[in-house]
């Protein structure tokens, strides 16, 4: 399935990328929204303009977390009237973009959030409309570092305070509030998450009727769908259905009220491999190491929340001896491993191996450490 001809002469480590995979996946997410659904995919999972350009020109949106991702989504050609803009810090010189294009809404997380961007908006002359992030105190099944939805995480405004703070809209001449916005963790893989986050927005949306506050036009839920990194080739497409499905069942919208998600990983994780060369085999009295051309710089999630990419030796696939390395990078720091004790076709210097399921967090989150070039990207055609 990898182009290994093609790559002879390329210099590692680089992500390769599998757009036809992604037009697949963009496919499905589009049968499966309903009209009143809006699917914002969230730039920070990868925001290589040529992946930007593939997913605007599908039609969807975008969530935006920095004036760095409006400027590459409008670059992109996302419409802006489809750009969500949430973030627990926006800037002043963010918030003043956001408004200059004429963003779908901002995603605010406190009052003097709320107060700040009502002072940028009367001295543009615009109105801000604008999503309450409520944090939902929903527990997710994930790791503790992609958790965002209980009250210890920094996100959001607290349940409690929801009305005051919606009145406070009310009061503020340049913001009109539109809607509620939540999330509560990355890679999801237990759909009963998703239907606690919708029981918890029903009771919301109870107490507010109970306070006469009505006619909220939008509830988003945020991303937060997983993908199987275990076996990617047997679930290339997530299971958006199941995931809609969820909160078609579970969460009752008022009539008109549209539905907004923010996906990140379940649109881009599976459609890109980091594709690195084997540097040097050592073994010691009680270790295997493979060495590889890339490291943590080049893909952190290993060695920042102990996740799992499967290590596919794209050189030697038929090779059946297999045996047990732990494959590590070239960075000066011990945290520099990509995977221990990991069974693998005999494997020799210069073969190449791909770490599967890199598309979503991967190179955006690449760095410069150790003085290290960022990887380039290559794609299927
Ligand atoms: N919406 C909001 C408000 C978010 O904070 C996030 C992710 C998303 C949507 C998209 O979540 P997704 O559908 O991709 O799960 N770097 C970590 C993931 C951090 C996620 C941060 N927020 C990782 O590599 O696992």
């Amino acid at each position: 399935m990898f182009p290994t001809e093609r790559f002879k002469g390329l210099q590692t480590p680089f992500y390769y990328y599998d757009t036809a995979l992604l037009a697949e996946t963009l496919d499905v997410i589009r049968r499966e929204l309903d009209d009143h659904m809006h699917m914002h995919y969230a730039v920070k999972a990868n925001a290589n303009p040529v992946i930007l350009r593939q997913i605007a020109e599908a039609g969807l949106g975008a969530d935006c977390v920095s004036g760095g991702e409006i400027s590459a989504a409008l670059e992109a050609g996302f419409a802006p009237e489809r750009i969500v803009y949430a973030g627990v810090g926006k800037s002043d010189w963010e918030i003043r973009l956001g408004l200059e294009n004429g963003i779908f809404c901002f995603n605010v997380e406190s009052i003097p959030e709320l107060e700040v961007i009502n002072q940028l908006a009367s001295e543009l002359g615009r109105t801000a409309s604008v999503c309450l992030r409520i944090n939902p105190n929903v527990g997710a099944h994930t790791h503790a570092n992609i958790q965002t939805g209980l009250s210890e995480n920094k996100f959001g405004i607290d349940m409690q305070d929801m009305e005051g703070v919606i009145r406070r809209c009310g009061e503020l001449a340049h913001v009109k509030f539109i809607g509620l916005h939540f999330h509560i963790g990355s890679q999801i893989m237990e759909m009963d998450d998703f239907k606690a986050l919708s029981l918890r927005i029903n009771e919301l949306q109870d107490r507010l009727e109970a306070a006469g506050i009505t006619g909220i036009e939008n509830i988003n839920v945020g991303g937060g769908l997983g993908i199987d990194y275990k076996e990617p080739d047997e679930h290339p497409v997530p299971d958006f259905k199941t995931y809609i499905d969820t909160y078609r069942r579970n969460l009752k919208l008022r009539p008109g009220q549209q539905l907004h998600f923010e996906c990140g990983r379940a649109v881009v994780g599976q459609m890109g491999s980091l594709i690195a060369r084997v540097l040097y085999v050592k073994e010691n009295a009680i270790k295997r190491f493979c060495i590889l051309d890339a490291g943590m710089t080049d893909l952190i999630r290993p060695a920042l929340y102990d996740a799992y990419h499967k290590v596919q030796n794209i050189s030697n696939e038929c090779n059946n001896n297999i045996l047990v390395y732990d494959i590590v990078g070239p960075v000066c720091e011990s945290s520099d491993v990509f995977v221990k004790n990991y069974g693998m076709p005999e494997t020799k210097r210069g073969d190449l191996v791909a770490l599967r399921s890199a598309g979503a967090y991967g190179e955006i989150m690449a760095s410069h450490y150790n003085c290290r070039p960022l990887p380039q990207a290559y794609f299927d055609k």
